[in-house]
């Protein structure tokens, strides 16, 4: 049986993709950044998956205004990394898993959660930055990733509790795919970042830090939390952080089992204009 082995969440800001790109990580300011992912890139090696499933937000690439799934399950073999602008980062293609993209489809739309089917799909700084900062620059990713888009950007959002939920189901339907698999979870994207208006800039600390505790101890309280205190507290685009809830349901805890084992933990402003925030949370086994 496939079995979630542990999650991660991180956020997915585009200039740390462009400062890897651009070799500028030992410079003072991205030294910062990249050191709160040593220990992880490490821990990636010791523990490879054969698969990730990775929670993102796109950002108006491969969807615009003109098609707003909720939530998009990428079921196709490979996907391109999105040219937003300045052509695709120069990292590899990504390699899904259909077989098993197409079983959690199926398991989690019986479970009564409406997901759109992608059969065709680039990928944007979302699912490449994290990627970059987990692994490094491989000429190859080292994991098939299977993508889940979550709708953040254009209003309505779905709520921090629906993605509990679908996390759960999540669970419900890798457990019960039949190949032996070591699969991941992530979530993506926040922490507190505001991009536009006159609160352009704002960061939380407190906020994010309480936000932390919170999703490794009581993330069904956590789930509870209505998407316009992500608003209000954590920047308009804070309220990408719901989708950390996806990865954290998705935990044997949430299912009855053991604590997960917090790898570790990292915290720190500036990354651009956002908080970086980082954790690794392991299953017992
Ligand atoms: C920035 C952060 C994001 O999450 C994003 O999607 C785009 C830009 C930023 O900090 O610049
Ligand atoms: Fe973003």
């Amino acid at each position: 049986m496939a079995r979630i082995t542990a999650s991660v969440y991180t956020s997915h800001v585009p200039a740390i993709g462009a400062a890897l790109d651009l070799g500028k990580t030992q410079e003072p300011y991205w030294q910062k950044v990249f050191g709160g992912y040593d220990f992880s890139r490490q821990w990636m090696k010791d523990n490879q998956p054969d698969v990730v499933f990775l929670v993102y937000n796109d950002h108006a690439t491969a969807f615009s205004l003109e098609m707003i799934p909720t939530f998009a399950i990428g079921t196709a073999a490979e996907f391109q990394p999105a040219d937003e602008g300045w052509g695709p980062r120069p990292v590899p293609k990504v390699i899904g898993h259909p077989e098993l993209a197409s079983h959690i489809a199926h398991s989690v739309i019986q479970q009564d959660f409406d997901l759109t089917i992608v059969n065709r799909m680039d990928v944007d700084h979302g699912l490449t930055v994290p990627l970059s900062l987990l692994c490094g620059q491989p000429r190859e990713w080292p994991f098939k990733v299977i993508p889940f888009a979550v709708n953040v950007v254009q209003y309505p959002v779905p709520s921090g509790m629906r993605c509990f939920r679908l996390g759960q189901a999540i669970r419900k339907a890798v457990e019960s795919f039949d190949e032996d698999l070591n699969v991941q979870i992530w979530g993506t994207g926040g922490m507190s970042h505001q991009l536009q208006g006159p609160r352009a800039g704002l960061i939380n600390r407190e906020w994010d830090n309480r936000f932390l505790d919170r999703l490794i101890e009581d993330p069904e309280g956590l789930a509870g939390v209505p998407h316009l205190e992500y608003v209000q507290e954590a920047g308009s685009e804070g309220i990408e952080l719901v989708m950390w809830l996806i990865a954290r349901g998705a935990m044997a805890d949430v299912a009855g089992g053991p604590k997960p084992t917090v790898k570790h933990r990292f915290y720190h402003v500036p990354a651009s204009n956002t908080a970086v925030g980082h954790l690794v949370l392991e299953n017992a086994i």
